[in-house]
């Protein structure tokens, strides 16, 4: 090593933790100046945890659909799940898996997404975060978290020295609910054994659930989000810290503090496990 390098590395390390501090900073933020309209407009172009009751199609609307000629009518075959891939769980890797749903038509969402949402990151990931379903963005680019709440998730992984290349991110959902509706429980069962069979094939250390509806769904309860975040629950063997959703923190900036805690405690737990992994 040359007389050099060290400065330049001390200076590196130096310049890194300004970003990071920098980064945690602008995280805090009170965000309370922009008007509620704006950030309403700001959250909206995300996919958002609706604060209204979630917007379900009217039973006569649901009536309609089903008898309507594009509804009875046969998807093409070629996009058909054949009985055999009903099961996630014999896929060997995430790339056989992808392939296999990405023209999945195990419920309605199939018929009207852009794209199917599937998960990015490393697939030697030690820890994995899961929202709640795509949003337009995410819908349109086929990427998880791409929009609004995706740049906020990505400093808020930075400020805790992750980077988004190196985790992984997903969703319950792999494809959009029309109009960013709730997900209804039809589609949860549809979709949840593809993420489960990510989260076997990936191994992730922790998890971190963001928003309520993603921490109801891994955990089967029922409780709201500021119960359940700020300690460590367990997901069939592994550790998960539930969050608030990064969409949420646009609306609300209140929730950014106890998000930095719950982000500091996964990183100290995740510290904890790798330890003891090496
Ligand atoms: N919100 C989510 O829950 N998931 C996304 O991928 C984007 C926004």
């Amino acid at each position: 090593m040359s007389d050099h390098a060290h400065p330049t590395s001390e200076l590196q390390e130096i310049s890194r933790r300004l970003q990071v501090a920098m980064e945690i900073q602008w995280i805090l933020r009170d965000e309370s100046g922009l008007s509620p309209v704006a950030a309403l407009k700001r959250a909206a172009e995300s996919r958002v945890v609706p604060a209204a009751a979630p917007r379900r199609p009217s039973p006569a609307a649901r009536v309609e659909a089903a008898s309507s000629p594009s509804s009875a009518a046969p998807p093409p075959a070629a996009t058909v799940i054949q009985p055999w891939q009903n099961d996630p769980a014999r896929f060997a890797s995430l790339d056989e898996l992808h392939e296999t749903y990405q023209a999945c038509l195990r419920c309605e969402l199939g018929k009207t997404r852009k794209n199917f949402v599937f998960g990015v990151g490393s697939p030697k990931a030690r820890v994995m975060f899961i929202g709640e379903a795509p949003g337009r963005d995410e819908d349109l680019q086929g990427e998880p978290f791409v929009g609004a709440a995706g740049q906020l998730l990505t400093k808020i992984l930075g400020a805790v020295d992750f980077k988004r290349e190196d985790v992984y991110i997903a969703n319950i959902l792999k494809c959009r609910p029309p109009g960013n509706r709730d997900p209804q429980p039809e589609e949860i069962a549809a979709c949840e054994p593809i993420l489960r069979r990510q989260i076997e094939l990936i191994q992730p250390l922790v998890l971190c659930t963001l928003g309520a509806f993603a921490a109801r769904t891994m955990l089967g309860v029922n409780s709201g989000i500021s119960r359940l975040r700020g300690r460590v629950h367990d997901y069939r063997g592994i550790p998960l810290v539930p969050t608030y959703h990064p969409a949420a923190l646009l609306r609300n900036a209140s929730w950014k503090r106890p998000t930095w805690e719950d982000v500091q405690l996964l990183r100290r737990e995740y510290d904890r496990l790798a330890k003891t992994e090496s």
